[in-house]
């Protein structure tokens, strides 16, 4: 085997940036063997669905199953809550008004990461009297869920009664918040492309020692009739390259099953649909983030990358409506935090350092040109009123 990292023979883009160590190195191979060996059952190719889950999740071996850090300034890329505990406060003003709504209930947070959020959220909530009755956490990485209670172990232990990781989803008749920041677009995602001849599904495949694109007649109805919906205006020319997310509708249909009064929110970046399938977005929204790099190769650093594909909004709105929940909100994370006071929580800061941070942590999440507008926010809801206070400002529900 070659002593040169096999990354840099597919992407400039590292050129800068030293290999991974011998470790990091082993967990890649051991997984790209399992994923070879699964691929060969399977006649050669895998859909890139499966490749992606693979990378991502394989236990032990998946990028997020794996032993590295993957969030904050040590890992590869750092979410809002993890920007900034303005973020947990201003989501905790909405849990607060639909759990008061309620009377009382439960949080769920599907896919926790490092638990910070989780954190700042219960400190939120705690101070204005207003906890759930428990705090779960749904959470598919093992390395990650460890990681989380070793985090509430420090700096929550008084409310740790209250956290419960599940194992499977919950019970039908959840009344309360389902909140997930940043899972859906760590789910896997289906790839096409439209040819001349009709269109086709971009798989994986392994050649030369390399992972390989490559096409495959579309075996899956599912796409099939998604993508005759996205051709019948003719817009969309020969060579055009997206991706279809239906884990994450899948995902939305069983939380809606479970949800028997409450609210579903969710805050990720994306577009509604227009926007997402545009005829000029030609080469779809797959990105990658290693060690603050994003780049837009799933098939190199194969277990040490984040791989993600923007939100199609639309589709999520419409998988929640299809499952009985209502659209009660959707608009741009700016819009959302200044809604419930963001710019309000700096009031009673005194102390000048803080005030700064604070204002830099702000300015991060709402100015356009970074989070506030393409991160977007979501509610669906079951038995609850609305109208709710995060989505006060700025009503986008006509766009999806
Ligand atoms: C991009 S990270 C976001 C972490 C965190 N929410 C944040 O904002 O910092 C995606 C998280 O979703 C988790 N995840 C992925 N698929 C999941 C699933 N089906 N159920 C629960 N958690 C999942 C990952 O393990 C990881 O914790």
């Amino acid at each position: 085997m070659s002593n040169e990292p096999k990354f840099q023979a597919r992407s400039a883009a590292f050129a800068d940036l030293p290999p991974p160590d011998p470790a990091a190195q082993a967990q890649s191979e051991r997984l790209q063997q399992l994923i070879a060996g699964e691929m060969a059952a399977n006649g050669g190719r895998l859909s890139f669905a499966r490749f992606m889950d693979l990378a991502l999740y394989a236990p032990g071996l998946g990028y997020y199953s794996g032993g590295s850090t993957k969030l904050g300034a040590e890992g590869d890329f750092i979410t809002a809550p993890e920007w900034s505990p303005l973020f947990a406060r201003c989501l905790a003003r909405q849990v607060t008004q639909v759990l008061a709504a309620l009377g009382s209930g439960d949080v769920l947070e599907a896919g926790a990461g490092s638990g910070v959020l989780a954190v700042d959220l219960l400190e939120a909530l705690a101070s204005a009297d207003c906890l759930p009755n428990r705090y779960f956490i749904l959470e598919r990485s093992g390395e990650l869920r460890a990681r989380q209670q070793a985090l509430f172990k420090k700096r929550l232990h008084h409310l740790q009664g209250r956290i419960v990781w599940l194992e499977q989803l919950p019970e039908p008749g959840f009344r309360g918040v389902i909140l997930a920041n940043e899972l859906l677009d760590a789910l896997p995602v289906h790839c096409f492309t439209l040819t001349e001849e009709g269109a086709v599904e971009r798989c994986v495949m392994r050649e030369n020692e390399q992972w390989q694109w490559c096409a495959a007649p579309l075996g899956d109805a599912a796409l099939a009739g998604r993508i005759a919906a996205l051709r019948h205006d003719g817009s969309l020319a020969a060579g055009y390259t997206s991706e279809a997310n239906f884990a994450a509708e899948a995902w939305i249909r069983s939380m809606a099953d479970r949800l028997g009064a409450g609210m579903i929110l969710l805050i990720d970046y994306g577009f509604p649909r227009r926007e997402y399938y545009h005829p000029e977005r030609t080469g779809g929204t797959l990105m990658c983030h290693y060690r603050h790099r994003a780049h837009a190769d799933p098939l190199v650093l194969v277990g040490l990358q984040d791989i993600t594909a923007h939100v199609d909004f639309t589709a999520m709105a419409e998988a929640g409506h299809a499952a009985g929940l209502e659209v009660a909100g959707y608009t741009m994370q700016a819009s959302f935090l200044l809604a419930a006071g963001i710019l309000e929580l700096m009031n009673n800061v005194e102390d000048e350092r803080v005030r700064l941070q604070w204002a830099q942590q702000i300015k991060k999440l709402t100015l356009p040109h970074e989070m506030g507008e393409l991160f977007k926010v979501l509610a669906l809801t079951r038995n609850i009123d609305g109208p709710f206070l995060g989505f006060a400002l700025r009503d986008l529900r006509g766009r999806l």
